[in-house]
C-alpha cells in the first residue's frame, strides 16, 4: 500500500499548474455519448475518477481513449444501458449514465449508489427528474431500472432540503436533450460542472438557454455532434493550493485558474488574512500575516464549496482563536476532524456545526484519509506540522489530485510517495 510522507516547515514558493476540472470533465465524458460521432475533449486530469467513468463508458459500447491529458470518446457502438454495481461503488458520478442510456435508448439500469463515508448519497431527486420527463422507475435488486417508450418534455423543480443537486441536474439535462418538446429545470444546480455540461452539450448542438442560472431551458430532440473541447481548469484543486500556500506562509502563483470560480475560497482566506493578487499569469497567494479566525459556511455555488471543507479546516486548525466551520450539503463531512486531532488540533464538532480552536502548533503522526478532501487535508497539515505525517489510504487522493506530491514538491515542500 503506498503512502504520502509529508515532513511540515517549508514555505512554498513558486509556479503550479493547476490540472483540468475533475468533476467538470466527469458529465462531459456522459454528454459525449449523446453525440452522433467522436469528440474529442482536453486538458482531462490524469486520475483514477476519469478512468473509472473512461470504463463505464466502455461497460455502455463506447470506444474510450485516454491519453496525455485528452480523451477520444466515440459513442457509435453506444448500445448496452446497465451500469454495474462494481463500478458504481468506486465512483459514484457513474450514476450519471442513467440519464445518457434513457436519452439514447430509452431505458437505463444502474447500480444504487448507497451512502458513503460523507453521508447518505440520496438519488430521489434525480428519479423524481426522470420520471417527469416520463420514465417508469423501478427498484429492485438493489439497481435502479428506468424505461421510457417515450421521453416528454416537463416543467421539472429540482431542489431538494439541502437545495439544488448538481447529479440530478445532470441527469435530467442528459435526458432531456432527447425528450420530445422543451424541459424547462427549476432550481438547477449552478455549480460550474452543470454550467461547462451545458456549454459542451451546446456546442454539441443542443441549444439549451440559461447556461450558468438555476432556470434551464432544454428544447429536446437535437442532433448532437460530436466536438473538440477544452474543459475548464479545477477549482478544488486550485484552491487546495490556495490553502497550501496559506498554511506554510508561502507565496505561490496558480497558474491556469478560473479565479472567477474561485471568489468565495478567495474572499474567506483575505478575511484569515492571506494575500491574494489576481495577476495577467494567474492568482498569486501569499501567507504570513496574521490570521484571523473565521465563520466558513459551505453552500451551494456561488458559496464556500464543501468540497473545499476539510482543506479550510486544515488552516483554521493552526489559526489561533475560535474558528466556526458549518457544513450544509454533508452531514457526515468531517472525518477528517478526528485525524487532525491526533496531529494536536482542537476541533469538535456539534452536529453540523465544527468548532475549530486554533493551535499553537501540529505534530505529525500517521494518519488515515477517509475520503478525497479528506486526504488533501491532511497533507494540507502534515505540510506545517513538526516532523513526519504518513497519509494512508491515498487511493482516495489519487482519484482525484494529478501528481499532488510532485506539485507540491516542486514548490519546495518535503513531500513524497512511498510504498
Ligand atoms: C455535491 C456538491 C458538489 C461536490 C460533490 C462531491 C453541491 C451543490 N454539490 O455534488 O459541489 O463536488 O458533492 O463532494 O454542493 N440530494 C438529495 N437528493 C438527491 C440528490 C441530492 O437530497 O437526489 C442532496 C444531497 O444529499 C446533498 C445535496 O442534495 O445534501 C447536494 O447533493 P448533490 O449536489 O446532488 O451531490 P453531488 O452531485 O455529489
Amino acid at each position: 500500500m503506498q503512502k504520502i510522507s509529508v515532513k511540515g516547515g517549508k514555505a512554498l514558493k513558486g509556479s503550479v499548474d493547476i490540472s483540468g476540472s475533475k468533476n467538470a470533465t466527469l458529465p462531459v465524458m456522459t454528454a459525449a455519448l449523446l453525440g452522433q460521432t467522436l469528440s474529442t475533449i482536453h486538458n482531462v486530469p490524469y486520475l483514477n475518477d476519469i478512468k473509472t467513468m473512461a470504463e463505464v463508458l466502455r461497460t455502455l459500447g463506447a470506444q474510450v481513449g485516454l491519453d496525455d491529458h485528452q480523451l477520444k470518446i466515440d459513442p457509435v457502438g453506444f448500445n448496452k444501458f446497465e451500469a454495474p454495481y462494481e463500478l458504481v461503488k468506486t465512483m459514484r458520478a457513474s450514476i450519471y449514465s442513467l440519464g445518457a442510456s434513457l436519452a439514447r435508448m430509452g431505458e437505463a439500469k444502474v447500480s444504487l449508489p448507497g451512502g458513503c463515508a460523507i453521508g447518505a448519497r440520496p438519488i430521489d431527486l434525480h428519479l423524481k427528474g426522470v420520471e417527469q420527463l416520463g420514465a417508469k422507475v423501478t427498484i429492485e435488486h438493489g439497481y435502479v431500472h428506468a424505461k421510457a417508450t417515450k421521453l416528454k418534455g416537463a416543467n421539472i423543480f429540482l431542489a431538494g432540503p439541502h437545495g439544488p443537486s448538481l447529479g440530478a441536474t445532470v441527469n435530467v439535462v442528459l435526458a432531456a436533450t432527447a425528450a420530445e418538446g422543451t424541459t424547462v429545470i427549476e432550481s438547477a444546480s449552478i455549480e460550474p460542472e452543470v454550467e461547462e455540461l451545458v456549454n459542451f452539450l451546446n456546442v454539441m448542438g443542443a441549444q439549451i438557454e440559461g447556461v450558468g442560472t438555476s432556470r434551464l431551458v432544454i428544447p429536446g430532440k437535437k442532433t448532437l455532434k460530436g466536438v473538440d473541447y477544452t474543459v475548464i481548469p479545477d477549482r478544488v484543486e486550485a484552491g487546495t493550493f490556495m490553502v497550501a500556500s496559506a498554511i506554510t506562509n508561502g507565496d505561490v502563483l496558480l497558474k491556469k485558474v478560473n479565479a472567477n470560480q474561485l471568489t468565495a475560497v478567495t474572499d474567506k482566506l483575505r478575511q484569515i488574512g492571506v494575500v491574494i493578487e489576481e495577476t495577467a499569469e494567474g492568482l498569486r497567494v501569499r501567507g504570513g500575516g496574521d490570521y484571523k479566525p473565521a465563520d466558513v459556511m459551505i453552500m451551494p455555488y456561488p458559496g464556500f464549496p464543501t468540497d473545499m471543507q476539510a482543506q479550510i479546516m486544515a488552516l483554521l486548525a493552526v489559526v489561533p482563536g475560535i474558528s466556526i466551520v458549518t457544513e450544509t450539503i454533508w452531514e457526515n463531512r468531517f472525518m477528517h476532524v478526528f485525524e487532525l486531532n491526533r496531529m494536536g488540533a482542537d476541533i469538535n464538532i456539534d452536529r453540523s456545526h465544527a468548532v475549530v480552536k486554533g493551535a499553537k502548533k501540529l505534530t505529525g503522526a500517521p494518519v488515515m484519509a477517509s475520503d478525497l478532501r479528506a486526504s488533501a487535508a491532511l497533507i494540507l497539515a502534515g505540510l506545517v506540522a513538526d516532523g513526519e505525517t504518513l497519509v494512508q489510504r491515498i487511493y482516495h487522493l489519487d482519484r482525484g489530485y494529478e501528481k499532488i506530491e510532485t506539485k507540491l514538491s516542486a514548490l519546495g515542500a518535503d513531500i513524497q510517495r512511498v510504498n
